[in-house]
Parts: structure tokens; sequence; C-alpha cells
């Protein structure tokens, strides 16, 4: 490995919400913050370097997208996942969550039905009741400990949609949703005409043996646009930027006029230079950031055998679900439990939807130090209980 995935970065005082926003979401600061998915680790140095340069040039003006960032998004998505595209289908955008705000106001229309699949990340809950369209909830099912799709429910609800928001791969159950999911949901989605976001800003980060399969590779007759960033991957996501991938022209044409409507044009200088560097030079860094977040998952799971705290096996993501369900505790005492007893702050499941009642989500990307230091204070709120 030539990456360090052992020093910590990011800390008090360095300005960054996971650190520095622990006691307005705890209460306190002491705690070991393991919640924003974001990462401790120092983002590789070709993005550095990039980012000098464009400093050093010491002209900030306007930006505008260069054949060669096409060339260098186009080339990551055909070599990490399979998916050729053409460049123009390419749309740079100021971010995933406000591509998807933009995306519902531009597809549908207000009162109308937005599906979406809890528990999942919270934003798009608020995406759909803030636009004022009405939330449809296809809660997933937990079989086996794993999570699935409920498309019988979804069929019966689909009626009632314009759109569905797809979160592939599942943030926080860790799913890589498979191609015959993805083609049976897909096809739901054809036969009513819903039109499905999906956000893949997880796409990069797949455990060990497991692939990516973007929706537009299944998605057949369903009209979809797909959404995602190099900010997640590279720990990039303070530098803000994402892109669209459209590959119906008149769908993108939309799209473009509304990002001009609301003057939210895209990327920005440090935003393009950061995703180019990053897709030119990094195609290691998925491999060896995930290799090393197996390792502290395993650290984790080695904590928590025999206790009451179960966690869902990942296949992609570096967010870690644990159900706590055999804790016994209502959603308030497991927060408690642990921002109080065990000195730990992560994302209380039930911020997700109800579905995540009793569950919390604990943030893998750090060093190991630091994930030995938490699982001790776990192991020893769990004994004085
Ligand atoms: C599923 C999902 N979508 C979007 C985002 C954030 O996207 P952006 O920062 O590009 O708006 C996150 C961040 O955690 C996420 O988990």
């Amino acid at each position: 490995m030539h990456y360090d995935f052992n020093t910590a970065r990011q800390g008090p005082g360095t300005g960054c919400e996971k650190y520095d926003k622990r006691q307005q979401i705890f209460g306190t600061d002491a705690v070991i913050p393991l919640w924003v998915a974001d990462m401790d680790f120092a983002a590789p140095d070709y993005i550095r370097q990039a980012l000098l340069e464009r400093v050093a040039l010491r002209a900030y003006g306007y930006a505008e997208c260069m054949p060669a960032w096409r060339e260098a998004v186009a080339h990551w998505l055909r070599s990490q996942h399979r998916w050729a595209i053409e460049e123009d289908w390419l749309l740079p955008t100021a971010g995933v969550v406000p591509s998807l705000a933009l995306s519902i106001q531009l597809l549908s229309q207000p009162g109308e039905g937005v599906i979406i699949q809890p528990p999942v990340y919270f934003p798009f809950f608020g995406l759909v009741r803030e636009n004022q369209r009405k939330l449809l909830l296809n809660p997933l099912r937990e079989v086996d400990g794993r999570y699935q799709m409920d498309l019988e429910q979804l069929e019966a609800q689909a009626p009632r949609a314009r759109l569905l928001i797809l979160c592939n791969p599942h943030n926080p159950g860790g799913r890589a949703w498979s191609h015959q999911e993805l083609t049976e949901l897909a096809a739901i989605c054809a036969r009513h005409d819903i039109t499905v976001l999906s956000d893949e800003i997880h796409m990069d980060l797949t455990y060990p043996g497991i692939q990516h399969i973007p929706f537009a590779q299944a998605a057949g007759a369903c009209r979809h646009l797909t959404l995602s960033s190099s900010g997640k991957t590279f720990n990039t996501a303070g530098i803000g930027g994402g892109y669209a991938i459209i590959h119906d022209p008149a769908l993108r044409q939309r799209l473009q006029r509304v990002q001009n409507t609301f003057h939210l044009n895209g990327e920005t200088l440090f935003s393009l230079a950061a995703t180019e560097a990053a897709y030119r030079h990094g195609h290691d860094w998925p491999g060896e950031l995930m290799a090393h977040i197996a390792q502290n998952r395993d650290r984790v799971y080695a904590a928590c055998q025999g206790s009451p705290i179960h966690p869902m096996a990942p296949e992609a993501s570096y967010l870690l679900w644990l159900d706590c369900r055999p804790m016994g505790m209502n959603d308030e005492q497991l927060q408690r439990f642990f921002v109080e007893r065990a000195g730990l702050g992560l994302s209380a499941g039930i911020i997700f939807g109800a579905e995540g009642s009793g569950y919390m989500r604990i943030n893998l990307a750090t060093t190991p130090a630091i994930v030995d230091k938490a699982m001790t204070q776990l192991a020893q709120a769990l004994s004085d209980l």
C-alpha cells in the first residue's frame, strides 16, 4: 500500500464538520466522531498537486469545463464500472444533492408522488417534502440480515408516483444492488412512467470482490438520470461539485436549462481540477481504500462479537449499519448510551426513517487506532450496562 490510511488529517479546529460540529450535534466535544460521511485521511497527493497548480496560476475567474475533464470522467466510468458513455452525456453539477433537488423540480409537479426506499440517506426526505411533493415510502425489507427491495409494494404504489430516488449503492444499508434487482425495479418504473434519479455517489466504494452495477446498465426502457461525484471516493466533499450522466439529449438539455434558471452552473474551478486529477491518477485508490476499510470493518465485527450489537454485512460504502435492537433501548436511550457512556458520536439510525429505529451508523473511514479506541470504549460501556 502506498497511501497513508493510518494518519488522521481532520481534527478539532480544522474547520471540518465532523469534529467542529460535535457540540451542536451531540451536546459535547467529548466524543470520537464517527458520523458524517467523510474520511479522516488525507486525499491523495495528485489531488493536492492539481489544486496547488490551480492556485499557483492566481487566476480564479469563471471556470469552463474542458474536454480533458470529460475525457477523465468517461474513462473512469469505463475502466472502473465497465460503463461506456459518450462524453457529451456528462453535465457538471453543483453536487449530488442540489441536482436531486433540481431534478425533482424539473421532472415533477407539486403534489406528485416521489418514492424513496428507507432507511435511506436522510436528505431524500427533505428534498421531497421541501419541494412540496408527496413522499411515498417503499421501505426495504430485511431478509437474513440483508436489505432487499420490496418490489411488490413498489408495484402497488407505483401508479401514484412520478419519480423514484434510488440510492445505488445504498446508504446506510451498504447494499450494492444486483443487476437483477435493478432490472426488476426498472421494469416496474418503466411500466408506470416513473423517472428514476439514481444517486451513485458511493459507486466506487465497493468491498473487494463486489462490482457496482450502474442503474443505467439495467434501466432498459426506464427513463432515468444518474448523479455522482468524485468527492465521496476521494474525500473532497468540502470542495463541492459533481456531475450528471444523462443519455437522453432532451432530458440533459432540460436539466442544463433548470441549472441556468437557478444559476447553479456546475462545478467550480477547484472541483473540476480535483475530479480530473482523481480520475486521471486514482485508479488504485478505491481498491486500497476499501481493503483498509474492510480491516476496520473486521475490527468492529470482532468487538461486537457476542454483544447485543449486530453489524449488517456491507457490500459497499465505508458506513456500517449496526443493529442495536437487542440492546432493548429506545432511540433516545440508544443515542445517550453511545454519547454519554461510550463517548462515541455515531449517526442515529432513526434519522434515516422510522425503519432505522434501533440502529446506529458508524463511519469506518478513519485510522485503525481510532477504531480500536472507539471499540475499547464501546466494550467498556457495554460491560458497565
Ligand atoms: C447517498 C448520498 N448522496 C449524496 C451525498 C452528498 O452529495 P453532495 O455532497 O454531492 O451533495 C451523500 C453524502 O453522504 C450520500 O451519502
